[in-house]
């Protein structure tokens, strides 16, 4: 039986949707509350069963690299002034994981940035998550895909309802519905790249979880350039699904766009009313802005 163990992380993007934040700093170190974007989905694919994580980075993303880092200074001077929760914190970011890195020198893609992480994963199946996707459930998105895989043993794709033109900002699904798991099960039976809202095959979207066999290499070196002129994981699927039965899986959560602002804007929000430390403060303050 397979079983998932290893997490592909794509990180090598530039941010141009947050610049000037992300002109010397990786847009996956954009802090929610106080924890980087990118430490939710590390957090979400350990939690989730993954002890291996590889990021795939470029450029100016050498910060992503010293987070998960030890930070020898930083913990001797927390020891010193007996800063022992700070310390825990600190120190648990690195304990927590394996991480291996990859660079991917051009950003030519989604799929090419896949495909860099080739060697690593090996013969094997594996996650890709997509940091700016936030997912937030009890039960972590990633964790419920793992339980259709290990039932069904092929690939498993998040998948969440859009409704109207912002169909064409994602990947969309042809899929019919298969049994079990509440009706959140889907058979792919095809899917296409950002297509134009009258040529969206569903309102089924593509979302940044996707547990992939090692079938997947192969197609993506095969596969050539798609929508934006850019090697497409979606396009590399594709190929894929006419080989293997895949699925799309609808998870149960609320999902933010953190790459977006204004989604970036709603989860700071929403992260900080749900914190014991500052859930209280922060509520008082909203309600005291004078909205109309
Ligand atoms: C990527 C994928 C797309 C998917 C989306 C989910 O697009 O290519 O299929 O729907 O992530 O967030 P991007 O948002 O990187 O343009």
């Amino acid at each position: 039986m397979m079983k998932l163990r290893k997490a592909v992380f794509p990180a090598a993007g530039l941010g141009t949707r947050f610049l000037p934040a992300t002109k010397a700093q990786p847009k996956e170190m954009l802090p929610l509350v106080d924890k980087p974007i990118i430490q939710y989905g590390v957090e979400e694919a350990i939690n989730s069963g993954c002890d291996q994580i590889i990021i795939i980075t470029g450029r100016g993303k050498q910060a992503i690299e010293d987070h998960f880092d030890v930070s020898y200074e930083l913990e001797k001077m927390l020891e010193e002034r007996r800063k022992t929760d700070l310390l825990k914190i600190v120190r648990s970011i690195s304990d927590m994981m394996h991480v291996a890195y990859v660079r991917q020198k051009e950003a030519l893609g989604l799929g090419h940035a896949v495909l860099m992480a080739r060697e690593l994963v090996g013969n094997e199946p594996f996650a890709v998550l997509l940091a700016d996707d936030v997912i937030d459930h009890p039960v972590p998105a990633l964790k419920q895909m793992v339980d259709v895989f290990n039932q069904k043993q092929c690939s498993v794709i998040a998948a969440q309802v859009i409704e109207g033109k912002m169909i064409s900002s994602y990947g969309v699904f042809d899929a019919q519905p298969a049994d079990g798991f509440n009706g959140r099960l889907f058979e792919i039976r095809n899917m296409v790249e950002k297509p134009k809202p009258e040529e969206a095959p569903s309102n089924l979207a593509i979302i940044g979880r996707y547990i992939l066999t090692p079938t997947i290499f192969d197609c993506l070196s095969k596969t050539t350039t798609g929508a934006g002129g850019e090697l497409q994981l979606t396009d590399g699927m594709r190929m894929l699904l006419k080989q293997e039965k895949m699925y799309a899986y609808v998870y149960e959560g609320r999902r933010y766009d953190t790459g977006d602002k204004l989604g970036f804007l709603k989860a700071t929000v929403e992260f900080a009313l749900k914190r014991d430390d500052l859930g209280g403060a922060f509520r008082e303050y909203l309600k005291g802005l004078k909205l109309s």
